[in-house]
């Protein structure tokens, strides 16, 4: 546990290689500046947070967001419509189907391990998705720290990425399925996306991490197919072997906070016969990605 003078709440550490818990605050109710500091803190050093036990109306979800930084405006819905009218930064995840019609995106899949919108040149910096319905069991969200797993790199992989760029992939979700509009297939070149350094530096922490978004149809611009395969295997197979890993098993009111910049996440399966339903801001970032080699 650590608290600091400034601030009123208290930072109870995952024991994982990130994540806390901040106890002691309702959102909803009591904020001072000097507790969005040391909250702010505590979410720089542990690159996602938790606020366990709150009731959040969408005004104060989307007022707490916009602490951290203006939100980009959620992705519309089939219909072209904001999932929720008056609050058209909140996106609606949900699984549970209305007359025919999904309450939100995302539904019961599986999601691989990814980062929020790496396929844009600048791709949100944090992202807080809070509890409204959630299951008893499945559908828990992972994260690992891209900190530890750059500090952990092999001294012989960690230098043949130095100064080495990735395009990551614009055409399909983290669930595999094709986003509107993209067809089926691209060669790396024409692939729609935004290209980032495999390392970058954090711009709050100065530490350096891993930049991977996801390993579908990613490629190491200026490779052969099967040489950026290769080197894209091997940074994988590095996160598949550590643990980096802290999970959330959801209970209604947790309100996480995490950090896009060096964390991936990603969402087990979830059992179609539950209802799960969050909603999700998400903080615009002011600079792209810096690339972390010296
Ligand atoms: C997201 C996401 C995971 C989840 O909102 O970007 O990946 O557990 N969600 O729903
Ligand atoms: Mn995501």
């Amino acid at each position: 546990m650590t608290t600091s003078a400034a601030g009123n709440v208290e930072v109870q550490p995952s024991g994982a290689a990130l994540g806390a818990d901040i106890v002691g605050i309702n959102l909803q109710t009591d904020l001072t500046d000097a507790t969005f500091a040391q909250i702010e803190d505590a979410w720089h050093q542990h690159s996602v947070l938790r606020f366990r036990g709150q009731q959040l109306d969408d005004d104060t979800l989307a007022a707490f967001s916009a602490r951290f930084g203006a939100l980009d405006m959620a992705p519309v819905t089939r219909s072209g419509k904001p999932y929720i009218l008056e609050r058209p930064e909140i996106t609606v995840l949900s699984n549970v189907v209305v007359d025919g019609k999904a309450m939100g995106a995302l539904g019961n899949s599986e999601l691989v391990w990814h980062q929020d919108m790496s396929y844009n040149e600048l791709p949100p910096k944090a992202s807080l998705l809070y509890g409204i319905e959630v299951p008893k069991e499945g559908g828990d969200t992972q994260f690992y720290s891209l900190y530890e797993a750059y500090n952990t790199l092999p001294a012989d992989l960690a230098r043949r990425i130095q100064g080495v760029t990735c395009k990551h992939d614009a055409t399909r979700t983290s669930s595999g399925e094709l986003r509107h509009g993209y067809e089926e297939s691209y060669s790396n070149e024409e692939r729609p996306g935004a290209v980032h350094p495999l390392v970058v530096r954090h711009p709050a922490s100065g530490r350096k991490a891993l930049y991977l978004g996801r390993r579908p149809n990613a490629w190491i611009v200026g490779l052969s197919n099967a040489d950026s395969d290769a080197l894209l295997d091997e940074l994988w197979a590095h996160i598949a072997n550590h643990d980096f890993v802290w999970t959330q098993q959801w209970q209604v009111g947790d309100l996480v906070i995490w950090d896009n910049r060096c964390a991936l996440h990603r969402r087990n399966q979830l059992d179609p016969a539950t209802r799960r339903l969050m909603h999700r801001t998400q903080v615009q970032d002011v600079a792209t990605p810096v690339a972390g080699w010296d």
